[in-house]
């Protein structure tokens, strides 16, 4: 991936096209282990936006049955994060099913911290995590991730379906982007 002409905004691919869809081959097998034997359907829940590429690929290696759904919310304003606020909420009904939430990246942990006890309410029987970044650095709650892409430094990250002010959210790899004065 040394051909890549990074912009300005860019400092470095921190994890390239080929590493990420090796991973996510590897976290769907996981899934399809452990999820082998359903007694009941699996929904994926996409957080969005920035989940839907990683969903997109994850969900093409999986052999179990399930069903993909969607939810948006909005947690960063302006760079600042704990704040979540429900944009659009899911569709399917939760009870008595699987539910595996689909996030980009685990910073500090509000999002799926929100998401996870707000799932809880609805009756289903299990929630669990995907996760395809985490920084580890910047936890304030602790969060299990039962499946986890790679830890990354606390850098603002683009690609892959990371956005910073909705730009960058296509390229195929992770970059690191220089910080935004
Ligand atoms: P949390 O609620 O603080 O864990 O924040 C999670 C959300 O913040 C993620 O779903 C992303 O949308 C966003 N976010 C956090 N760090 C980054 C980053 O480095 N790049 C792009 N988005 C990020
Ligand atoms: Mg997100």
């Amino acid at each position: 991936m040394s051909d890549i002409t990074l912009t300005d905004d860019l400092i470095r691919v921190l994890i390239d096209e080929e590493t990420i869809q090796a991973r996510v081959v590897e976290l769907a097998q996981q899934i399809n282990r452990d999820y082998a034997h359903l007694d009941s359907t699996l929904i994926l829940v996409g957080v969005l936006k920035g989940s839907f590429i990683f969903l997109a690929d994850l969900v093409r290696h999986l052999e179990v049955d399930h069903v993909v759904d969607f939810i948006a919310l909005s947690s960063y304003d302006g760079g600042q994060s704990g704040n979540v606020r429900l944009l659009m909420d899911t569709r399917e009904n939760m009870e008595d099913k699987h539910v595996l939430i689909v996030e980009d990246i685990l910073d500090s942990g509000n999002t799926l911290d929100y998401l996870m006890r707000n799932f809880r309410t609805r009756g289903p029987k299990s929630v669990r995590t995907a996760v395809l970044l985490d920084k580890p650095d910047r936890h304030i709650l602790p969060i299990d991730i039962a499946y986890l892409g790679f830890t990354i430094p606390d850098v603002w990250v683009v690609g892959y379906g990371l956005d910073y002010n909705e730009k960058y959210r296509t390229l195929p790899y992770i970059a690191e982007m220089k910080p935004q004065g």
